[in-house]
């Protein structure tokens, strides 16, 4: 089977848009399988810039479909906006290159009022973009799926009873406006016009693509500590973000899973409210900040930056059976006198080398660090891991001991062909099949 799942590993924004843009040229079909909006996955072509909300990070390449899943949370207006920029600089020119699980749910305004009127008592620091509220009505079995928008009678009534409920909960419990049945119906009827012609059975479209022998990318969003199980709970995202979600939200069986591939930062970053052990919030943090570009690709925010922690992305390799990992922005890391990994934690005197999933534990984690030395040279323009500084190479060296999961491409840089790459996921793919854990127990250190 060679379909590639990419998956964040740390709190999201790793990079994972740039690895799934260049891993397209060896796929049929790029699939987003859960989130929604709240992701902002950029990708930089020759000077170019593109941030993609909603749309799948191979939308560049012409012949590649682009699939939204049924697991996503789809706000039309903002997917219509991306579709509109993407035509306008000449992309997405064939509208058969996009397709949109019927089975997606809705994000309806009252989500987003609901989402930020919320955050006011309750503080996750989220996007505001509406995703929780709309995961929650998907569970409550009162969410309006892609489906129900394209039957008028269907979605006048569903409307109708969600507006009934909403509508006292928003004057009643959050002391927020009411909302206009008919402003919303209107509004979400235009919408209809002009996205049913990309309304498909994806999940029928994708089980016959890979059964004959199509490779398929599977794009995650946000990361494996925002996972909704195994995440720093509550601080997290309303969805599975780990890579067995990407058969959930697509419709597709675990056995066509080719392999899993991590992406990583070379340091960590946090958007939000949570944890997060290995933070710095001095000077050495500002620097990765400035240096990294750390602001947030879809609200703007100033990511909060730290080193490395080894026990958050083992974590991740853990929950995902990662089986080789991508370690981005190593680039950013050039000039340091001295960099830290943090290789486990010390809460209340013990040695932990798991996250905890008591929260008030996470809290009081002290980091064990262990210091490398930096280096000196720009990275950018190197393509071979040879080509690296001593010390760049004993960074990665480091991390990918402590990891327990190989290395198979670093990232030196925004831009495409700004990459390293030791081993094609693809090639991995179709090679074996064999399980991630005895692929990793197998393997020396
Ligand atoms: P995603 O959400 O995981 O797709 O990541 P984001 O797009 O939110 O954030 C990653 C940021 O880092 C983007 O601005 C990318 O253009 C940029 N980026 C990705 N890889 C590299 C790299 O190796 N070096 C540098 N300097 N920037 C990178
Ligand atoms: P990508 O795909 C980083 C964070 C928010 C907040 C928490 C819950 O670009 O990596 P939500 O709006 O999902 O209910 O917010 O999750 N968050 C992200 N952080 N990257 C993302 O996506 C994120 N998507 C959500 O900042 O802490
Ligand atoms: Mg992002």
């Amino acid at each position: 089977m060679a379909s590639v799942v990419i998956v964040g590993t740390q709190w999201g924004d790793e990079g994972k848009g740039k690895i799934v843009d260049l891993l397209t040229r060896y796929a049929d079909a790029v699939v987003r399988f859960q989130g929604g909006n709240n992701a902002g996955h950029t990708i930089v072509l020759k000077g170019e810039k593109f941030v993609f909300h909603l749309i799948p990070s191979g939308v560049l390449y012409k012949n590649k479909k682009c699939i939204i899943g049924n697991g996503v949370v789809l706000d039309p207006a903002v997917l219509i906006g991306e579709i509109t920029e993407l035509k306008r600089r000449g992309y997405l020119r064939d509208d058969s290159q996009l397709m949109i699980s019927e089975e997606t749910h809705l994000i309806l305004p009252y989500h987003r009022k609901i989402d930020v009127a919320r955050e006011k008592s309750f503080k996750i620091g989220t996007t505001g973009r509406g995703i929780g509220p709309a995961y929650e009505d998907k569970v409550a079995r009162c969410g309006i799926r892609v489906v129900d928008l394209l039957d008028e009678k269907v979605f006048r009534k569903k409307l109708e009873d969600n507006l009934a409920q909403k509508n006292m909960y928003l004057e009643q419990m959050l002391k927020e406006k009411p909302f206009d049945f008919s402003e919303i119906f209107n509004e979400y009827l235009s919408y209809k016009k002009q996205l049913e012609k990309y309304v498909k059975n994806t999940s029928l479209f994708l089980h016959e693509a890979i059964q004959k022998g199509k490779h398929v990318l599977f794009e995650g969003a946000q990361g494996a500590l925002l996972d909704l199980d195994h995440g720093t709970y509550p601080y997290v995202t309303s969805s599975n973000t780990v890579a067995g979600n990407a058969c959930a939200g697509s419709g597709i069986g675990p056995t066509m899973i080719g392999s899993v591939v991590g992406v990583a930062k070379a340091y960590t970053t946090r958007v939000g409210e949570g944890p997060f052990p290995t933070e710095l919030k001095d000077e050495i943090g500002e620097k990765i900040r400035e240096r990294g570009g750390e602001y947030g690709a879809t609200t703007g925010r100033p990511r909060r930056c730290g080193w490395f922690d080894a026990v958050v992305v083992n974590h991740a390799m853990r929950i995902n059976g990662v089986q080789g990992t991508t370690i981005t922005k190593l680039d950013v890391l050039n000039g340091f006198d001295e960099l830290k990994i943090s290789t486990g934690y010390r809460i209340h005197g013990k040695i932990y080398h798991h996250v905890p999933s008591n929260l008030e534990m996470l809290k009081s984690a002290e980091p064990i660090y262990e210091e490398l030395e930096g280096w000196k040279t720009e990275i950018r323009g190197m393509r071979k891991i040879s080509d690296l500084p001593r010390n760049a190479k004993r960074y990665l060296r480091r991390i990918e001991e402590l990891i327990r999961t190989k290395i198979i491409m670093v990232s030196v840089g925004e831009e495409r062909n700004e990459t390293i790459v030791i081993k094609h996921p693809f090639a991995k793919a179709s090679q074996s099949k064999s399980s991630p854990r005895k692929g990793r127990e197998g393997r020396k250190k």
